[in-house]
């Protein structure tokens, strides 16, 4: 077992310090190939019952402008509002849907499982960041309308959790600002 000095410079601690969300990509993008690795590691997150419940969709391309009309069928935007809404998916070469696919369990409740499909979209995140990408998780009021639910295929087990931006550094990349937390408020002892 690592010290807590140790454990504090291990690769791992690092790479989740270091973690940031980009809200502005450049528009590189990794490839397929490039993803399948991370998202098979993502994959080991905590899984009550190894159910998988959840899949992700990559949006690329004109795929992102069929989100943004669905946005704009969605709302009841109009004119500039609608272009502007239109635009949203645009801001990043690759969205990474994550849909919540919630398996027939007795044992193991939809909430459990949507922990996982959580889980999946953290970890995925942190592994594009510490592979030299960005991300950012954007979900917005239209995510689990109807039109957006039916350009994503879900079926009537699955919800959509949002989708990762993802794109690469941009050179006017500035650090991101983190806040701390006292970590005394949040651990409580029972
Ligand atoms: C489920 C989920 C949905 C989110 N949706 C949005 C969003 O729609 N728009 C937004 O600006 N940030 C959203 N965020 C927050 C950003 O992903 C990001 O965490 C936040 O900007 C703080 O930046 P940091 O990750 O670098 O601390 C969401 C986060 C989560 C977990």
């Amino acid at each position: 077992m690592l010290s807590t000095t140790d454990a504090a410079t291990s690769v791992v601690f690092r790479a989740v310090n270091h973690r940031r969300s980009y809200s502005k990509v450049s528009a590189l993008a990794p490839t397929r190939a490039e993803l399948l690795p991370l998202v098979a590691a993502a994959a080991r997150v905590a899984d009550h019952g190894a159910l998988r419940p959840w899949r992700l969709l990559e949006l690329r391309g004109d795929a992102r402008e069929r989100l943004g009309a669905a946005f704009v069928a969605a709302s009841a935007c109009e004119g500039s509002d609608a272009l502007k809404l239109a635009a949203k998916p645009l801001r990043a070469p690759l969205l990474i849907a994550v849909v919540a696919s919630r398996r027939a369990s007795f044992k193991v409740t939809d909430w459990e499982q949507d922990a996982a499909a959580a889980g999946v979209a953290h970890l995925l995140s942190l592994l594009l960041d510490d592979a030299g990408w960005c991300a950012m998780w954007r979900t917005g009021p239209l995510v689990r309308t109807g039109p957006v639910r039916v350009l994503h295929g879900l079926g009537d087990n699955e919800e959509l959790l949002g989708w990762l931006y993802v794109g690469g550094i941009p050179e006017d990349s500035k650090p991101g600002v983190r806040l701390s937390i006292d970590p005394e408020e949040f651990l409580g002892v029972l």
